[in-house]
């Protein structure tokens, strides 16, 4: 790559990026803890794998209280990472192989140990520095009661009130303050001129230095109703974004002002500088309003990665994200893992192969086998639709998710805050196998305890293991990855249904590619198509059931 643009195509339109946890990705120092040198010295790693670039999950100082998004300074980088010159270098080293470079922003909280927040914690009610926050006093006759029935994501109790009380100098209870998630990540107010100017100086800050994008975190939050009016959550107090509808604190119109503002910063900027939101919201159409010309460049599809293995479920969800975004002039960004679901190999070893809620489904059983050849086949499906796509590190390896995680190594907040019921997201962020046959599997120096433990059956998990099986996962991931790269008909944004029986999907894009992913229960005969790939073998010349093909078509 190394241009802005492939023929006349921005490079963000087709990208393919893989998501780095860097926590989790490799250990170079020895204290058991991903670093920005380890991440440098796999960057060829990714290269050779035929993705286009990689996001890079918050490396900035944080408490960790909330997996790093929770942070303290947005124009630095957690010293258990590294430095400013490591991020440079990943920036320098990943271009030099043709990499793009994503990083995540946070705008819609901040850590509560950010100076900005102890700013306002110590300046009192009606400073300048609580107007960065969202501060009321409370209700109720000694306003001990929060403003508004406005719930948070995880806590203190998950999904209960999303307000905290503080107290004052005086030692006296004081104001509420605002955290749609955990209560260690207050809320900003993005109405406030000073919040906004920050923001433009933190893009700036990074543009600077070479990025080129930005995944925006939880971009329909950064907009509240001004009056604070209560939610009406229809009776079903949840944190489930993907259902609300007029909701006054999730994907209020006036966060588009914001966008847009941010947009014209990124076009200040030479090469294509882009966005990608985080934005879980209740319909395709509400989606495309981030995605209108003058605001992000992409999206993740929510609902595509929430589907379950299921031909129509996945078919309407294709057929609603193209029918939105085409006419618009958007791409589709498919993904369906994040360091936020449960590893795509466990969820669709399950009965219940959909996922409703980021942490559900925990407990059920798995099969593993069934799980790996869906995961294969959705990873090929993944890769054959018109548009970008994500993957998740470790999904490339087919890693389960670890759901005996002993009890005292977890730190998602949602374990502690729900007493234990859900283990939470560390399941699908336990560090990467790369060599060996016991942990600590070359992510760290041998003989280094990791920050959350490897299973001990990882040893033919390895990229290493893996890189020397033509069959592995991996290999299945290189090659497709290359024949999306060299393959006329996925060079287009091209896109037609064929004809198929119940339970099987089954596409053209172009001129001579055909995918056919095999959903239904029985064989299907691919006549005498030439193969170019397939996500397991065929049987007889068809294609068994949780089976995907991309053949030549005529
Ligand atoms: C979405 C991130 O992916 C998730 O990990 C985080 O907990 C929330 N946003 C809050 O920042």
């Amino acid at each position: 790559m190394g241009e802005g643009r492939a023929g006349d195509v921005p490079w963000w339109r087709r990208a393919v990026i893989y998501e780095v946890y860097p926590r989790s990705f490799t250990d170079s120092n020895g204290d058991g803890e991903g670093d920005l040198a380890g991440l440098r010295a796999h960057l060829e790693y990714l290269a050779d794998l035929g993705v286009d670039g990689i996001w890079i999950a918050p490396w900035y100082p944080s408490p960790l209280a909330d997996g790093g998004y929770d942070v303290t300074d947005f124009g630095n980088i957690h010293p258990m990472f590294g430095t400013l010159a490591d991020a440079d270098a990943v920036l320098e080293e990943a271009r030099a192989l043709g990499l793009r470079v994503i990083i995540d922003v946070v705008p819609n909280h901040t850590s509560n140990q950010h100076p900005w927040f102890t700013a306002a914690l110590a300046a009192g009610p009606g400073s300048r520095e609580r107007s960065l926050y969202i501060f009321r006093d409370g209700r109720g006759k000694n306003g001990d009661q929060p403003p508004n029935n406005w719930i948070s994501c995880f806590g203190p109790e998950v999904e209960g009130s999303g307000w905290e009380r503080v107290t004052e100098r005086e030692g006296r209870p004081g104001q509420w303050y605002l955290h749609t998630f955990a209560v260690e990540q207050p809320d900003l107010e993005w109405r406030s001129p000073d919040v906004l100017q920050r923001f433009d100086e933190i893009l700036r800050f990074w543009f600077d230095r070479g990025v080129d994008g930005i995944r925006v975190d939880a971009a329909p939050a950064i907009g509240k109703e001004p009056d604070l009016r209560d939610a009406d959550y229809g009776g079903d107090f949840r944190f489930m974004t993907l259902d609300w509808v007029g909701n006054p604190h999730w994907d209020v119109d006036e966060v588009h002002d914001v966008f847009r503002r941010w947009r014209a910063v990124a076009n200040s900027y030479d090469g294509d500088r882009v966005f990608v939101a985080e934005a879980v919201v209740s319909s395709a159409e509400r989606l495309s309003n981030y995605l209108r010309p003058d605001e992000m460049h992409s999206a993740f599809n929510f609902p595509y990665m929430k589907s379950a293995w299921d031909a129509s479920a996945l078919r309407t969800v294709i057929d609603a994200t193209l029918d939105q975004l085409v006419p618009i002039g958007a791409p589709a960004t498919w993904v369906m893992a994040s360091h936020d679901e449960v590893r795509l190999v466990t969820r669709y070893g399950r009965k219940t192969t959909s996922s409703a809620h980021f942490a559900d489904g925990q407990g059920e059983v798995s099969d593993p086998v069934l799980g790996t050849w869906r995961a294969r086949a959705a990873a090929m499906l993944t890769l054959a639709l018109p548009g970008g796509a994500y993957i998740y590190q470790g999904e490339e390896l087919g890693l389960p998710q670890v759901d005996d995680l002993p009890d005292e190594v977890i730190q998602d907040p949602v374990f502690k805050r729900t007493n234990g019921a859900t283990r939470g997201r560390d399941g699908c962020r336990v560090p990467l196998p790369w060599t060996g046959d016991q942990p600590p599997y070359g992510f760290s120096p041998d003989g280094v305890t990791t920050w959350l433990p490897q299973p001990d059956t990882w040893g033919r998990l390895t990229v290493e293991s893996q890189l020397n099986d033509p069959d592995s996962t991996l290999s299945l991931h290189r090659q497709a990855l290359k024949i999306r790269h060299e393959h006329p008909g996925l060079q287009t944004e091209d896109f037609a249904w064929q004809d198929s029986a119940r339970g099987v999907l089954d596409f053209v894009r172009g001129t001579g590619f055909r995918c056919v992913v095999n959903v239904s229960g029985a064989p299907v005969d691919l006549g005498d198509a030439t193969v170019l790939l397939a996500s397991g073998p065929l049987l007889d010349g068809k294609l068994p059931t949780d089976t995907t093909a991309w053949v030549e078509s005529t």
